[in-house]
């Protein structure tokens, strides 16, 4: 362990600032022989939901032009089998890492049902609240997407867990400060950004989507100046809050540089996504460049450089 990536967050002790982001790195078993999340800061694990979900018919991943577009459609486990099978097996393989379980609804009740459950659960450290899910009840409109159902969400279930609440932000808005604002006021102790970008690929021979339900989320290096953005300018916006939280930098992150990009724009924790599918040792790669470019620089902890950007 380096004590120059240590970084204290949400109340908790991280080894070093690198998680995995949650859908790219399933429930940390299938990689668990190649990149043991074990070395992480958190393992953040697939959104769990209240029932078993297949997702969308296939094909629901293609690769564009530094990226990839995905529409898995929330596929999971449920609820019951998480807590019964992957969490026992998480909890015991975690051993430094924290574990932060990603959970979503599609209504206010069902994100209060599953994060309650879930939260309270032996081995969870944080919970993760995926506000990029679609309200059933309210036309399909994302929770994200609107400041009252951000409010909703995040005080409901404030309310009914003691774990930390990190509030996963989605950039499909006008003004993702108002949103940030929103979640911290309604009890957030983090803030994750972003999720994914909507976009479509055309089968031109077949002179269709080649995603079966037409759009996919935009992920990958193609999305880092956009998470970038939104991270510099939700940190601006917790510098003028009476009670700022920490930040979750994730989008197209795979070295060190990039990373380093989202801390020096505000982040104090960062996640790797889609580059985990290219190289699945991409997150330890990432944390060994940290700690050189810490060496190299004469940075004595990775904080230091939380917002270095904004300095002037
Ligand atoms: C295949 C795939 C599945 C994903 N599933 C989820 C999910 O279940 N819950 C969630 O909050 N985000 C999900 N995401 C979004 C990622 O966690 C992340 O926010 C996004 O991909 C941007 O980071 P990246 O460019 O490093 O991949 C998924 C992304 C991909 C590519």
């Amino acid at each position: 362990m380096d004590p120059r990536l240590k970084v204290r967050a949400l109340g908790l002790e991280f080894q070093n600032p690198v998680l995995v982001a949650s859908g790219t790195f399933g429930y940390g078993d299938e990689y668990y022989d190649v990149m043991p999340f074990s070395e992480l800061g958190a393992l953040v694990t697939k959104t769990i939901t209240r029932e078993v979900r297949k997702g969308n018919p296939p094909p629901r991943i293609v690769e564009t032009d530094s990226g990839m577009l995905n529409s898995i459609g929330l596929a999971n486990v449920g609820l019951e089998k998480f807590l019964a099978e992957k969490l026992p097996w998480i909890a015991e393989h975690a051993g430094a890492a924290r574990v932060i379980v990603n959970v979503a609804g599609f209504s206010v009740e069902e994100f209060i049902e599953v994060a309650s459950v879930a939260g309270g659960a032996a081995g969870v450290d944080a919970l993760e609240v995926n506000l990029g899910c679609p309200n059933v009840k309210a036309g399909y409109v994302h929770f994200g997407a609107d400041p009252d159902s951000v409010r909703q969400v995040v005080s409901g279930v404030r309310a009914q867990v003691d774990v930390p609440l990190i509030a996963k932000l989605t950039p499909n808005v006008t003004d993702i400060a108002a949103l940030a604002g929103a979640a911290v006021e309604a009890g957030a102790d983090a803030l994750s950004l972003i999720n994914t970008i909507p976009g479509m690929k055309i089968d031109v021979e077949r002179r269709k989507p080649t995603i079966a339900m037409g759009f996919g989320g935009l992920s990958g290096p193609a999305v880092r100046p956009v998470g970038v953005a939104c991270v510099y300018k939700v940190y601006q916006q917790m510098v003028s809050m009476d009670h700022p939280v920490p930040i979750v930098g994730i989008g197209g992150i795979c070295s060190a540089e990039h990373a380093l990009e989202y801390i020096m724009a505000g982040a104090s924790l960062v996640q790797v996504g889609t580059a985990s599918f290219v190289h699945p040792q991409a997150a330890r790669q990432v944390i060994e460049g940290l700690a050189e470019w810490c060496e190299q620089h004469g940075v004595k902890n990775i904080s230091e450089l939380v917002g270095a950007a904004h300095k002037v």
